[in-house]
């Protein structure tokens, strides 16, 4: 079986800085990506949006002109949101809205997650001037939605863990503050998440990754597979059954592909674990298996029909860019996960799929 498909874009992905990223660029451009949203955290961060990097930030303006200088330029679109820290300024986003550079800005919670050092806790930012110009200008926030700064104890145990808290508690008081925002909640690991987005105005939507529609905290645990791990962590089977209900639900608009794929050259630290799975060269194959395991019969017009929405259409739809007009095939056959290869060979990071045979390849 073979599957033709539009271009699909990654609405959710790390490309870094320095001199790997053209090889993380181009591991996207080979598994059939049409276009990316580069995230901003990258060291220094994207804290700005025009003029040259400075020593404590890059602008949007200057990381695309990285990006781009080192392939992304083949992307029919490339978005760099701007990194919401203590420097943001309602200016700022009028500034970027009226020049076309600002499509989207990017909450971090304060140490969650990879680089988020630089972010401000969401009750800051609430009813402020920032989320009002972002709300007045169309601009895309999106949000690592965890609660940061809870014990371990809250952080995840059976009942609750940082997402749920955020999703809970955060989330419906950001909704009525600034009720015409236009939100993507990045993601998204819960049944919790997933019914918030459901619920909500049709400007709420989420990006979904391949790794939280395939595995559970079972599958990291059994073995301790720290290439599993990410931040939000993968949860459990009745979160991952929402997930997989939420893209494969008929006519669904609000969910979309964003990988979060993040390479990590060294996962294991003397102090704990980098978060992050790589997914560049097997994303699609990967969502492929998930739609599979969810059920979807990929053959069939009606499967391939959610599995496009999801991968191809809704993302753009959403961002208010076309879908690509090209094409790529995804054919069923048991394949390797690619290893990224640079003029030096294969390179570390180890990608998601490693160990694991995929059941789907890009064909040429
Ligand atoms: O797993 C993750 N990795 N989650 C994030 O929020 C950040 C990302 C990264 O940049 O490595
Ligand atoms: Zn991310």
């Amino acid at each position: 079986m073979t599957l033709d498909l539009p271009k699909w874009f990654d609405l959710h992905t790390h490309f870094r800085q320095g001199p790997a990223v053209p090889a993380y660029v181009k591991a996207h451009l080979d598994m059939g990506c049409a276009g990316a949203l580069a995230m901003p955290n990258t060291q220094p961060p994207v804290s700005r949006v025009s003029g040259a990097a400075q020593a404590d930030g890059w602008s949007i303006e200057s990381y695309s002109a990285e990006l781009n200088a080192a392939g992304a330029d083949a992307f029919e679109q490339l978005i760099v949101p701007l990194y919401l820290t203590r420097q943001t300024t309602a200016a700022m986003i009028r500034e970027g809205a009226a020049s076309g550079r600002l499509r989207a800005c990017k909450y971090y919670p304060p140490h969650g997650t990879t680089n988020s050092e630089h972010g401000l806790p969401m009750d800051d930012l609430i009813g402020g001037e920032v989320f009002c110009a972002m709300e007045e200008h169309g601009i895309v926030l999106c949000i690592h939605g965890e609660q940061h700064a809870l014990s371990g104890p809250d952080y995840i145990d059976a009942a609750q863990n940082a997402e749920t808290r955020f999703y809970t508690e955060r989330m419906p008081r950001l909704l009525a503050a600034h009720p015409k925002l236009r939100i993507v909640c990045e993601h998204i690991t819960t049944w919790t998440a997933a019914e918030f987005v459901a619920a909500a105005p049709d400007h709420v939507g989420a990006t979904i990754t391949p790794q939280h529609l395939l595995y559970t905290l079972g599958h990291l645990i059994q073995g301790l597979k720290y290439h599993l791990y990410c931040l939000p962590i993968v949860k459990f089977q009745d979160d991952r059954a929402a997930l997989r209900n939420a893209v494969t639900t008929a006519g669904q608009t609000k969910f979309f592909a964003g990988t979060d794929s993040a390479p990590h050259t060294t996962k294991a630290t003397a102090c704990g674990c980098a978060a992050g799975c790589f997914t560049g060269g097997c994303a699609p194959q990967l969502y492929a298996m998930a739609f599979e395991d969810a059920g979807v019969d990929l053959a069939s017009t009606e499967g391939k029909d959610l599995f496009e929405r999801f991968l191809c259409f809704n993302g753009p739809a959403f961002y208010g860019f076309p879908a690509s007009k090209q094409r790529f095939r995804l054919e069923k056959a048991p394949a390797q996960t690619p290893l990224l290869e640079t003029p030096a060979g294969p390179v570390t990071p180890l990608p998601l799929g490693m160990g694991i045979e995929l059941s789907w390849r890009i064909s040429e």
